[in-house]
């Protein structure tokens, strides 16, 4: 009887403590900054697949130039920003497989970072400092970045020296010892002797590895990015009207971003109309719509580091004509087609050949082809690329994996001058989702934003 009581009294404690620790462990999600455990466990994941006896030199981003004695404004490398959730430059990071004595004190860490500086703080603010690096950010062991050249570190005795691909736009500012020219430089000359053991591919293949799986945290940040991009697209349906230009819509709709708390765009918003629909990657935005034309809105916002990147293709006049609303269909066709591919296990073209079978049935159909293999005259990218820290994220384009995140966005773009039926002309379509892949049935992340061109027809009659 007594044994009874315990063995129940035992399970029903368990079951308690079971589920504190589920609510405990959801508070922690709930907080939308990633925390410094969560960018510590991230450098632990690194260093337990880097080989036995080796270290990894992680840098930040260069500054780079935009005119005269103004820069661009500075945006952190994604790798060094996963491993420290420093946002600062001319940083180091140094990862040590196994612990290392430093200055008679064991680490397996040590960031370098820009000194404390009255001076520079008070034109573009406070740094985070050794203190900060250690009791903020929490990693083991920090000092100032001009430190690096005199830190006593034999490279001879490691098996490997992982690094990034360096570029060659870094400043040389003599004045200064911490800049990254003179970090990279210093570095290079530590290990010029260890080259056969110096390996950039390595290093990004465990990056993208790491980086291509998102924790719950992660998709936490990706959602919310997705939730603010999804809003304002809706937004600017409301609001778009026949003649307006295409940076008046970009205004719209990265206003949306800041103002519902997104901090940056994820790239460059392309807004393009008429025959600008029919530009890839067209960020000029500068031309007055064209009447009865479309307009592409590949738009996302970045949100504490995290990238939508979502696009809609909009009749500037609120209605499509037949000839677009066909285009339209078809496209929208294939991305169903291709998000249905969007399986754990399935490789990664697979949703992208699924779209274009689906093209290129469309197209032959139209008459706007008259071979198969003509459709690559008018849908010439792929289909997807992994989301996240990047727009085009670091990933292994290798099989899909749950918990990863990648884009579905077939498109079809008809120039000027193109050998079919001219009623076709300056006809460009693309849409774009985000797409959740889960052990079942991929999760549309921007699915709650309007597809069809019914729905967007009803939508744009809401004016605002
Ligand atoms: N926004 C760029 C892309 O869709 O890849
Ligand atoms: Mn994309
Ligand atoms: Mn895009």
């Amino acid at each position: 009887m007594i044994k009874t009581y315990f063995i129940k009294t035992l399970i029903i404690y368990s079951i308690l403590i079971f589920q504190l620790k589920q609510i405990v462990a959801q508070k922690n999600y709930d907080v939308d900054i990633l925390s410094a455990q969560f960018h510590s466990d991230r450098r632990q994941a690194l260093r337990n697949i880097m080989e036995e006896n080796s270290v990894a030199f992680i840098i930040s981003n260069p500054e780079r130039n935009r005119s005269n004695d103004v820069d661009f404004q500075f945006h952190q490398d994604p790798d060094f920003f996963y491993l420290t959730g420093c946002i600062e430059p001319n940083s180091v990071l140094l990862i040590f497989k196994n612990e290392i004595l430093i200055d008679g004190f064991e680490t397996n860490e040590i960031i370098f970072v820009q000194p404390r500086d009255n001076r520079s703080e008070k034109w573009t603010g406070k740094r985070i400092g050794t203190d900060g690096a250690t009791k903020t950010l929490g990693i083991k062991t920090a000092f100032n970045n001009f430190q690096f050249h005199e830190l006593a570190i034999d490279f001879s005795k490691y098996s490997k020296i992982y690094h990034p691909v360096f570029y060659n736009d870094y400043r040389d500012n003599e004045e200064d010892p911490g800049d990254l020219y003179s970090l990279v430089k210093s570095f290079n000359e530590k290990t010029i002797k260890y080259s056969e053991k110096k390996k950039s591919t390595y290093f990004q293949q465990m990056m993208a590895s790491l980086r291509e799986i998102k924790t719950t945290e992660e998709l936490n940040l990706l959602k919310k990015a997705i939730q603010i991009t999804c809003n304002s697209h809706l937004d600017l349906m409301k609001s778009l009207k026949p003649d307006m230009t295409e940076y008046k819509a970009q205004a719209l709709i990265e206003f949306g971003f800041k103002f519902n708390g997104s901090e940056y765009v994820g790239y460059p918003s392309i807004v393009g109309n008429a025959e600008n629909s029919c530009v890839l990657h067209y960020i000029t935005n500068r031309r007055k719509f064209e009447n009865n034309s479309l307009l592409v809105v590949d738009a996302g916002a970045e949100y504490h580091g995290y990238t939508a990147d979502v696009t809609r293709t909009l009749p500037v006049n609120g209605k499509f004509s037949p000839e677009q609303k066909s285009i339209y269909d078809l496209v929208l066709k294939a991305q169903e087609a291709g998000i249905e591919a969007c399986k754990n296990g399935n490789n990664f073209r697979d949703p992208h050949n699924a779209a274009v079978e689906v093209i290129k049935k469309g197209l032959m159909e139209l008459k706007i082809i008259n071979q198969p293999n003509e459709y690559l005259n008018y849908f010439f990218h792929g289909t997807s690329h992994y989301l996240g820290l990047d727009v085009h994220d670091a990933g292994t384009y290798g099989k899909l994996k749950a918990n990863s995140v990648i884009t579905v966005e077939p498109g079809i773009y008809i120039a000027a001058d193109s050998p079919c039926d001219k009623k076709w002309w300056d006809i460009g379509v693309r849409i774009e989702d985000d797409i959740l892949i889960t052990e079942n049935n991929p999760v549309n992340l921007s699915g709650n934003l309007v597809r069809k061109t019914e729905e967007i027809e009803k939508i744009m009659l809401e004016k605002k």
